[in-house]
């Protein structure tokens, strides 16, 4: 398996200082040798300019070189490019069976609140860990800084970051109060990349951790590969450097060994584990429902799910393909399948469990990761990957795709997993789920809608809880700060309040 490791690691550009610090200058041999190496690999290309480098920058191309393993790449980007062929024979799908799966919106009000106290218990019990995926590089949504940083337009003008940071906070505060503990802490391992690593420890440091300690902040860097051209060939960003992005949010599993993630959680004695996206404005962090739904379930992994809207929301689906868990894209379905009605209820779609990317595994599964990593396939995301032209050493910024990036998806681990070690609980879109994927003004999964939505279920806690929120025209809504309450609890001292929409409340007294 030490082996498989290596390999693998080798792969991993793992960035480990400024970008500017001077590299170690390799010997003629060495450089030679590796040379010969990508040449040999028919990868020579990389090499086009290396007579008009200055020695720093031929040592820099050098060590950047020396981390990818160019025969695995090759094998990678083969692989990615020409799929192998399989037999088309027609899949299987299902439902998962009912007893992996529960919806809060019909479950037993009983043991939604017995899952919530099993799940603060383990807050309280410091098992709980929380893996936040925040490498990805937000292209649609076209901000220069990590997707995280971004501030909504909520009143407060708070960042991403810091809801979720204030939410596990809070969440602290509950266990402690519950259990009469006073030092419950749920680590936060926030995932970034070469492009989000830096951005995101400085805008931590700026904000002081959001409330959070330094020591429980643990932030970590997910592996790059080469861009690849349509031919197969590894992409220069430059003379001197490799064009490389992210692998994917599947990456995730690697980078927690490799980080040293894993090995802190078990030092901690991390037995629960939800990992999320950093886009979801209304992520519940930690959750504890879902941490005692899946810690009684005695699953691997459990996902969170939402109702899909109708049979043509293009979300992927959470289901059982061939006997095994699974998601399944919507364009990957047929009308008939999309459009079929659960026989138990005419009124609901038979495949309805739309995928949020909100995931529990149990820290038993995490120590396997070596025995399934090196199975995840890598998908090919098309892009136009700005370069510089083998032949003349123009910088060209294409404008149709020239090439693709190689991504591990974090929900390929699914169908390694044994359908009786998975399970999946149904959530309330409203209060869970507002992506920010777009840029404002798009009219989807943007700003907006994120900010709204976050008001609206602010507006329906302060109602449920007897206060009065008076909206006119297209004001409404009320931002309650994470701090105040993390899922619509303790807002009693509003009972009767009338409240002017748009507002904020931030304090007991506000
Ligand atoms: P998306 O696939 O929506 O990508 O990521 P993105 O980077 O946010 O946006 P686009 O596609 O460039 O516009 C879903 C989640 O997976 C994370 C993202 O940070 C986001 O939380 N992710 C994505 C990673 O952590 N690493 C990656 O390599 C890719």
């Amino acid at each position: 398996m030490a082996g498989i490791m290596d390999t693998v690691s080798n792969l991993i550009n793992k960035i480990t200082g400024p970008a500017e610090e001077v590299p170690r200058e390799p010997s003629a041999d060495e450089f030679k040798h590796l040379q010969k190496k990508y040449t040999d690999a028919g990868q020579g290309q990389v090499f086009a300019f290396v007579d008009e480098l200055e020695t720093v920058d031929k040592s820099r191309l050098y060590h950047q070189l020396s981390t990818f393993d160019v025969t695995r790449i090759n094998e990678l980007a083969d692989r990615a490019l020409n799929p192998p062929k399989t037999e088309e024979t027609a899949a299987t799908l299902e439902p998962l069976p009912a007893s992996a799966t529960a919806s809060i919106i019909d479950s037993d009000p009983t043991d939604l609140k017995n899952w919530y106290n099993a799940g603060l218990k383990e807050v309280a019990d410091n098992k709980v860990a929380v893996v936040l995926m925040a490498g990805g590089q937000g292209t649609r949504l076209g901000s220069s800084a990590p997707k995280g940083c971004f501030d909504i337009g909520l009143l407060s003008e708070k960042s991403l970051f810091q809801l979720q940071a204030e939410r596990i906070v809070k969440l602290q505060e509950l266990a402690n109060q519950a259990h009469g503990t006073q030092s419950a802490v749920i680590p936060w391992y926030v995932m970034t990349s070469g492009p989000t690593r830096k951005p995101t420890e400085e805008f931590f440091e700026k904000n002081k951790f959001f409330g959070l300690s330094k020591e429980n902040v643990f932030i970590f860097e997910q592996g790059v590969l080469p861009c690849i051209s349509n031919d197969g060939k590894i992409i220069m960003e430059s003379k001197s450097k490799v064009a490389v992005a992210p692998d994917g949010n599947g990456g995730i599993y690697q980078a927690i060994v490799t980080s040293g993630v894993r090995e802190d959680m078990r030092k901690r004695g991390i037995q629960h584990i939800h990992a999320y996206c950093v886009d979801n404005c209304l992520v519940k962090v930690a959750d504890p429902v879902f941490i005692g739904f899946s810690a009684s379930k005695k699953v691997d992994i459990a996902t969170k799910v939402v109702r899909k809207r109708d049979a043509a929301e293009s979300v992927g689906l959470i289901l059982q393909k061939n006997g095994k868990p699974d998601v399944v894209e919507y364009s990957e379905i047929d009308q008939a399948t999309a459009e079929a009605k659960d026989p138990k209820d005419p009124e609901l779609l038979k495949f309805r469990a739309a995928n949020i990317v909100n995931h529990y595994y149990s820290f038993s599964f995490f120590e396997s990761i070596e025995n399934w990593m090196h199975k995840l396939p890598h998908h090919v995301a098309r892009k136009k990957i700005p370069h510089v032209d083998p032949e003349s050493g123009e910088a060209v910024k294409p404008t149709s795709p020239n090439g693709v990036k190689l991504e591990q998806f974090v929900f390929d681990v699914f169908p390694m997993t044994p359908l009786e070690k998975f399970a999946c609980i149904e959530v309330r879109r409203e209060d869970e789920f507002s992506p920010l994927k777009n840029a404002a003004g798009t009219g989807q999964d943007d700003p907006d809608t994120s900010r709204a939505d976050i008001m609206k279920q602010g507006q329906r806690w302060i109602e449920a809880a007897g206060g009065i929120v008076v909206t006119e025209g297209d004001k409404f809504g009320v931002e309650v700060s994470p701090l105040i309450s993390y899922g619509g609890e303790n807002l009693e001292f509003l009972q009767g309040r009338e409240i002017k929409a748009p507002a904020i409340i931030e304090k007991e007294e506000d």
